[in-house]
């Protein structure tokens, strides 16, 4: 059952060769309506509630446009006035004041040079900017034997959909409480519409933290990628400040549980998006710097948020070479590109950064065992702090990305990847301090559930 009505995309251009390329973005169930008359497209938009809409600027410079007399704000405003929160999307040849004024007034306008964009960047802006369907609750905010006005569901990784597992008016049981926590599905989540109705009833700390971070997150992505601030100076440092405060909450966030091992079974997303992934980094980044007596840990953190950044222009197929499980040597060697469009794009931003983060960003993929790139460094080259953040970064992606016949817990996560590690493909890639100090740590875990 959808909750939501699909989104709208109206995409307002004349560009046939544009159009077609970004063609693949518009594959879903959503209407697509591509209208060169601008008249037509305000008289659409008046009539109708848009939730994307897509301009290309080079319209501003055509004949038949500018004989019609119809300004860019006017077409915002008249996307506005149907659905306050329309996502606003220009793609500009080359920038202009016009297009910064625009953006100073409103949040929900985002500017893309269209010489860059792709389907798989548009995707990108797309997921950052749309309602969420379901939000987030961090288990432990819930009670067993409560009865909550409100449906919740978990996210069924297998079927790539969220089920329902505790009707309204209906208390979860200990047993069904315990299993859900001990399966490693994460969090459980209630339809979007309804979080404010079970936050009017009930106080969910961790839930509203949590979801207070992914927020602020995909507000720091968007501003990364929005280029209507290119070249000012003070951007890059408000860029440094929100990714500072994201990972000062979620530090906070993680000190309240006691106990690591209860943190990671339920801080993580157990889903695999950019978002999650970014932000799963983070917490593994901050958890594991712990109990490896690892230095640097905001520094890692950090750049966990901004790590495969530079991976969003590249096609969706070769952005699949990140999984463990994609074969395909060429797509491979592709991907690598990525660590050097995420350092780029940070510079063009002015992205101000530690030496540690900058180095953990460049070193995200070399290994100890020098197989890694871009520059294939070894040994004792590849810090510990570098080590860790790598082994981090394969940790979401076993956890949440890898092809299991079924999910992995954490503890069969890092089983796999010690198997990897001792067998392939991840033969000695970290440090071995980092995989002896880890494994004492998982070690305390499998004992904590022993003797639970
Ligand atoms: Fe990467
Ligand atoms: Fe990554």
């Amino acid at each position: 059952m959808r909750i939501l009505p699909p989104p709208k995309f109206l995409f307002i251009g004349q560009d046939l060769h544009l159009e077609e390329k970004l063609a693949p973005t518009f594959d879903f169930d959503c209407k697509y309506l591509g209208i060169r008359n601008t008249k037509k497209a305000v008289e659409v938009m008046q009539a109708e509630r848009q939730d994307f809409v897509i301009f290309d600027c080079d319209l501003l410079h055509n004949e038949r446009f500018l004989s019609q007399k119809v300004h860019l704000k006017e077409l915002y405003e008249s996307a506005l006035h149907q659905n306050p929160k329309v996502v606003f999307i220009i793609l500009f040849g080359k920038l202009s004041e016009e297009y910064r004024e625009l953006k100073k007034k409103n949040f929900t306008t985002i500017m893309l040079p269209k010489k860059s964009m792709t389907p798989s960047h548009l995707l990108f802006i797309y997921s950052l900017f749309k309602k969420q369907e379901y939000r987030t609750i961090v288990t432990k905010d819930i009670h067993p034997m409560k009865k909550y006005s409100v449906d919740f569901y978990y996210y069924d990784s297998d079927n790539k959909g969220y089920s329902l597992i505790c009707r309204k008016g209906e208390e979860f049981g200990e047993q069904k409480y315990v299993t859900l926590r001990e399966s490693g599905h994460g969090h459980i989540y209630v339809r979007g519409p309804e979080l404010s109705k079970l936050l009017l009833e009930n106080i969910l700390p961790l839930s509203d933290d949590l979801n207070h971070i992914r927020k602020q997150y995909k507000f720091f992505l968007s501003e990364l990628f929005d280029h209507s601030n290119a070249g000012r100076f003070n951007h890059g440092k408000q860029l440094k400040e929100v990714a500072g405060s994201i990972v000062k909450k979620l530090r906070q966030l993680i000190n309240r549980y006691p106990d690591m091992y209860e943190c990671l079974k339920e801080i993580p997303y157990r889903k695999h998006s950019r978002i999650s992934h970014g932000l799963n980094t983070a917490i593994f980044s901050i958890i594991f710097s712990k109990s490896t007596f690892t230095d640097h840990s905001s520094d890692l953190a950090i750049a966990a948020l901004v790590h495969d950044a530079g991976s969003i222009g590249l096609p969706l197929k070769i952005q699949g070479a990140h999984s463990m499980t994609n074969k395909s040597v060429t797509d491979q060697i592709k991907f690598q590109i990525h660590v050097k469009y995420t350092l780029d794009l940070l510079e063009k931003k002015r992205f101000i950064m530690t030496e540690a983060t900058k180095k953990a960003i460049e070193f995200h993929h070399e290994y100890f065992d020098g197989t890694g790139y871009p520059r294939g460094i070894s040994g004792k080259e590849v810090q510990q702090e570098y080590s860790l953040f790598a082994l981090c970064d394969v940790y979401d992606h076993i956890l949440n990305d890898f092809k299991n016949k079924h999910r992995l817990s954490l503890l069969e996560a890092w089983e796999k990847i010690k198997e990897f590690h001792q067998m392939g493909p991840l033969k000695e890639r970290f440090r071995p301090e980092i995989i002896d100090l880890l494994d004492k740590f998982f070690a305390r875990c499998i004992e904590k559930d022993q003797a639970a």
